[in-house]
């Protein structure tokens, strides 16, 4: 059996089973999206959302990309993110990165990965000049990488905050609440580094006067 089939064999498996365990577990799933939260994650196939947070299908709406980056000219993330707020209503909106992010590291290094992937890593570069004294203090490589991948969430999280999207659902609905959050695949715990309460204070030069 392929590696693909396999997949589609393990579905049949677990659709059978869920259902053995609910009839109506599918049935009652397919009227009913209501999230609280919104994830943005990286893609690594070692952070799967829901598994790290224990929740259910229909209780986490999530978009991932490769080191979770939040650019303000992607199209993909800033539908997500207004569907999430102004459609689906979520209450949080959660960045979260992970240590050993292969992104993160591969932004620190000087090759050439080509095309795109230089373009999209580019934003990580940004990052690490932003903060380059306090990531240049930092001798051992693995360390100075993990706070740069603590940092870059940070940095999201304040780029979510620049948007129109954000910004006027803070002051028509005190909501949602973000959080930047780093993943350790090593212990699998969830390290919160940063937090921003509906309507807290932002750069004014990236505040909308006329929400
Ligand atoms: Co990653």
């Amino acid at each position: 059996m392929s590696p693909i089939e396999k997949l589609l064999l393990e579905n049949k498996a677990w659709a059978s089973e869920v259902k053995a365990d609910d009839p109506g577990y599918f049935e009652r799933l397919a009227h009913l999206q209501t999230p609280k939260f919104l994830w943005i994650g990286c893609s690594d196939s070692r952070v799967p959302a829901d598994k790290i947070t224990g929740t259910q299908p229909g209780e986490i709406f999530v978009h991932r990309n490769i080191a979770n980056l939040v650019i303000h000219t992607d199209v993909n993330v800033l539908s997500v993110l207004d569907y999430a707020v102004n459609h689906l209503k979520v209450e949080h909106v959660i960045v979260c990165g992970h240590y050993g992010c292969g992104g993160v590291k591969a932004a620190m290094t000087n090759h050439d990965f080509k095309y795109v992937l230089n373009m999209w890593l580019r934003n990580i570069k940004d990052v690490y000049r932003l903060y380059s004294d306090e990531l240049d203090s930092i001798c051992d490589d693995e360390q100075r990488a993990d706070k740069l991948v603590e940092l870059n969430v940070k940095e999201q999280v304040l780029h979510l905050a620049k948007t129109s999207i954000i910004q006027r659902a803070w002051v028509k609905d005190q909501r949602p609440q973000l959080h930047g959050w780093v993943y350790g695949l090593k212990d699998g715990i969830i390290n919160p580094v940063f937090h921003m309460d509906a309507g807290a204070p932002i750069d004014p030069l990236y505040k909308y006067d006329d929400l």
